[in-house]
C-alpha cells in the first residue's frame, strides 16, 4: 500500500537523513554499530596484533556545504593516481545532495571534523540510480567504511523506490562484496552513454559495470 509522505517518514523513511555511527579501530576493523548518536572518540585502546589500536567513532551522514572542499581534495588525490574519475568543485556543489560522507572527530585549524570517506547516489533514469565517487581516505581503508557508505546509498534508493543501482568501477571485487553483480555495459540504458560523453576517458572506458537489483519495495 502506498503511504502518505508523513506516514512514510514516521515509518522510518527519514532514517536516510539520520547520521549512522560506527566504531572503527585505527589499525583495526569495525567493532560495532550504533545509530543516531553524535561522533566522539571512545578513548578505548584495542590490542590488534603487535600494536595497540585506538577505537574511534565514525559518523556517516548526508554531506553539507561545509564538506565540499574536503570532498574535492579526497577525489583529487585518487583521480591523480588514476583510481577514480575527477570531479570539479562546481560538479560537487551541483550534486551535493547526492553525497553521503564518513567523518571522525579530528578537528583541523578551522574546527572541522576529518572527512574520511564519501559516496554519491545519483538518480539517472527510470528506476535506475548510479553509485558515483566512492572513496575512502587511505589510512582508513579496509575498515568497512566503503561498505557502510554503500549501505546508506542502498537505503536511499529504497526510500525513492528505486530497485536498480549500478556503478562503473575499477574495483568490481569491492562491489561484489556488497552484493553487486558484474554486467555487460550494453545492459545499461543509452542515457548513461550520453552522460559518458563528458567523461575524460570517453570513448575508451576501462571501467567495469556492476549492478545491484533490490526487491520491489
Ligand atoms: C575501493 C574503496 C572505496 C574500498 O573502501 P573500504 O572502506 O576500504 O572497503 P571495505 O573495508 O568496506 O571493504 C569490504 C570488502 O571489499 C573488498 N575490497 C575492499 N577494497 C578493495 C580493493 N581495493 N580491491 C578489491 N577488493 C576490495 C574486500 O573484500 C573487503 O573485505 P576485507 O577487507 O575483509 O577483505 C577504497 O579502497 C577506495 O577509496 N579506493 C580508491 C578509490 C576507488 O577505487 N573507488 C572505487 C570506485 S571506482
Amino acid at each position: 500500500m502506498y503511504r502518505t509522505g508523513r506516514q512514510r517518514y514516521e515509518k522510518g523513511g527519514a532514517a536516510i537523513y539520520y547520521p549512522t555511527e560506527i566504531e572503527i579501530e585505527i589499525g583495526g576493523g569495525v567493532l560495532n554499530q550504533n545509530k543516531n548518536r553524535p561522533a566522539k572518540k571512545t578513548g578505548r585502546t584495542v590490542e590488534s596484533g603487535k600494536s595497540a589500536a585506538v577505537a574511534v567513532k565514525a559518523v556517516l551522514r548526508k554531506a553539507l556545504m561545509c564538506d565540499v572542499k574536503s570532498l574535492y581534495g579526497l577525489f583529487l588525490e585518487y583521480s591523480k593516481a588514476g583510481e577514480m574519475l575527477p570531479r570539479s568543485m562546481s560538479d560537487i556543489y551541483e550534486h551535493l545532495r547526492d553525497f553521503y560522507i564518513a567523518e571522525i572527530e579530528n578537528k583541523d585549524a578551522a574546527g572541522s571534523n576529518e572527512i574520511i570517506g564519501a559516496c554519491a547516489l545519483t538518480i539517472v533514469w527510470e528506476n535506475l540510480a548510479e553509485v558515483r565517487s566512492l572513496a575512502v581516505k587511505r589510512p582508513y581503508t579496509r575498515k568497512r567504511i566503503g561498505t557502510e557508505l554503500i549501505k546508506k546509498c542502498v537505503e536511499e534508493a529504497k526510500f525513492f523506490k528505486i530497485t536498480n543501482i549500478f556503478a562503473l568501477t575499477y574495483k568490481p571485487q569491492f562491489f561484489e562484496k556488497s552484493g553487486f553483480k558484474i554486467i555487460d555495459k550494453s545492459e545499461l540504458p543509452h542515457k548513461i552513454w550520453s552522460d559518458c560523453i563528458n567523461c575524460v576517458k570517453f570513448p575508451d572506458c576501462d571501467e567495469t559495470a556492476v549492478m545491484l537489483k533490490l526487491q520491489t519495495p
